[in-house]
């Protein structure tokens, strides 16, 4: 077999079968294809898709590209969830906790940023001596003792998506279904929870434009999670506004802190509840979403989810006092950008406010490039919100005094102002089982 005449045969809109997957696949792992010959046939995938099956045999070629935990500990269900990636979007550091003070486990392996997205690893390195890197045994000890650990990827779990993520990241070809399906499934399976929940994004701020798409993304992974007997929830939702106020790292963290501790945004808690609910469905500790709602209430009631949070921060090595005294630390310069005239938000657009959060330092210009992780945005105001002229909308920080001049430009772009309240938006549209 010849890599140059797979990438002629995608280019030219035919099938490969699973032999040729293969083949892609375990040679890049290998160092044997090029990154070049790779970028051509991710190219050639991005204009010509891929068939299901096709998708499905990716997917199982990359799981099985490295290492694959065993998580069967009998009378134990673990439950992974898993976004497709959005602006705000800090639900992991939320639902993981609350799912676990509920009893059940979470092992869970995160990725970084990707693109205008941020990412969960990035987010929990700005707790002061939080350690993301654990090795396998030890991950899999904390689960045993306290019910809950988030690590990074590591590289012997699914390398091919470590190398093929990094590639795409840097070639324009994140946003196409059977890429995004296989990257999130692969590591999903790998990682070997019984139940996956699936936060299925749509609109500006996610990889997915329109439901439409969306959805076609959500049968794809349901129905090759359901194939590799795994019980499955995709829950799909609005991302065309950032996930509730704050954008960046450590900002992020400390609106987690704030949802745990009962006062988070209610868009951000609405996506949280939706997606903890069927977590602790498919854990078993619940019989319908409905009662497994009013658990997770009961678990932010009582304080155990925060505890549990705590737990969690503690065991990794994380400085506990700072998260509870929601001191981390944030850049230096902050500043407002105010509205120039009086109305109603009508849109705040998620990607723009993404690449903004970049921009300040959130996020990597390339590859290897340091974050800021206490740059950021904080959003006063969403949409559908009245304001005056001359309020603040939004602060900026930053460490960096010569980023605010574009900053506030930027800020000027994603914000749009007019005259009357916009329709609301329904933010969690469909569930698919
Ligand atoms: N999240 C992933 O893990 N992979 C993608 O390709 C996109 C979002």
């Amino acid at each position: 077999m010849r890599m140059v005449e797979l990438i002629e045969k995608k280019r030219n809109g035919k099938e490969l079968t699973p032999q040729e997957i293969r083949f892609i696949i375990q040679g890049y792992v290998r160092n044997e294809i090029p990154d070049y010959q790779i970028a051509a046939w991710t190219m050639a995938v991005y204009f010509q898709g891929m068939t299901v099956k096709e998708t499905a045999e990716l997917t199982l070629a990359m799981a099985e590209s490295g290492d694959q935990l065993d998580l069967s500990i009998p009378g134990r269900i673990f439950v992974d969830k898993h976004s497709s990636g959005g602006v705000g979007d800090k639900t992991t550091l939320i639902v993981a906790p609350m799912v676990a003070a509920c009893g059940v486990p979470i092992a869970k392996m995160s990725g970084r940023g990707l693109g205008h997205t941020g990412g969960t690893i990035d987010k929990l390195s700005a707790i002061p001596g939080f350690q993301v890197e654990l090795t396998e045994k030890k991950f899999l000890q904390q689960v045993q003792t306290i019910g809950l650990s988030v690590i990074a990827q590591t590289g012997s779990v699914v390398p091919a998506d470590k190398k093929l993520y990094a590639l795409r990241d840097v070639t324009a070809t994140v946003d196409t279904i059977p890429l995004i399906a296989s990257s999130i499934m692969s590591k999903k399976i790998a990682a070997g929870a019984q139940g996956i929940v699936l936060d299925v994004k749509y609109g500006s701020g996610a990889f997915m434009a329109t439901l439409a798409e969306a959805t076609k993304l959500a049968d794809i992974m349901v129905g090759i999670g359901k194939n590799l007997n795994r019980e499955m929830v995709a829950v799909l939702s609005d991302m065309s506004q950032p996930l509730g106020n704050a954008v960046g790292n450590a900002i992020e963290v400390l609106e987690a802190v704030d949802c745990l501790q009962g006062h988070g945004p209610a868009d951000l808690m609405e996506v949280c509840m939706e997606l903890g609910s069927w977590m602790l469905v498919l854990g078993k500790k619940a019989d319908s979403t409905q009662d497994a709602s009013i658990m997770l209430h009961e678990a932010i009631r009582t304080g155990k989810a925060f505890d549990k949070f705590l737990e969690f921060v503690r065991a990794q090595g994380g400085n506990e006092r700072l998260v509870s005294k929601k001191e981390l630390p944030l850049a230096p310069i902050k500043i407002a950008y105010c509205a120039d005239k009086t109305g109603y938000i009508q849109h705040i657009d998620a990607r723009t406010i993404g690449t903004l959060a970049m921009h300040l330092g959130a996020g990597r210009e390339t590859k290897d490039s340091p974050i800021d992780l206490g740059s950021g945005v904080y959003l006063l105001k969403k949409t559908g919100d009245a304001i005056q002229a001359g309020e603040p909308v939004c602060y900026l920080y930053t460490s960096s005094p010569e980023k605010t001049p574009l900053a506030l430009e930027k800020a000027a772009e994603a914000i749009t102002l007019g005259d009357v309240r916009p329709y609301y938006q329904k933010l969690v549209s469909t569930v698919i089982r």
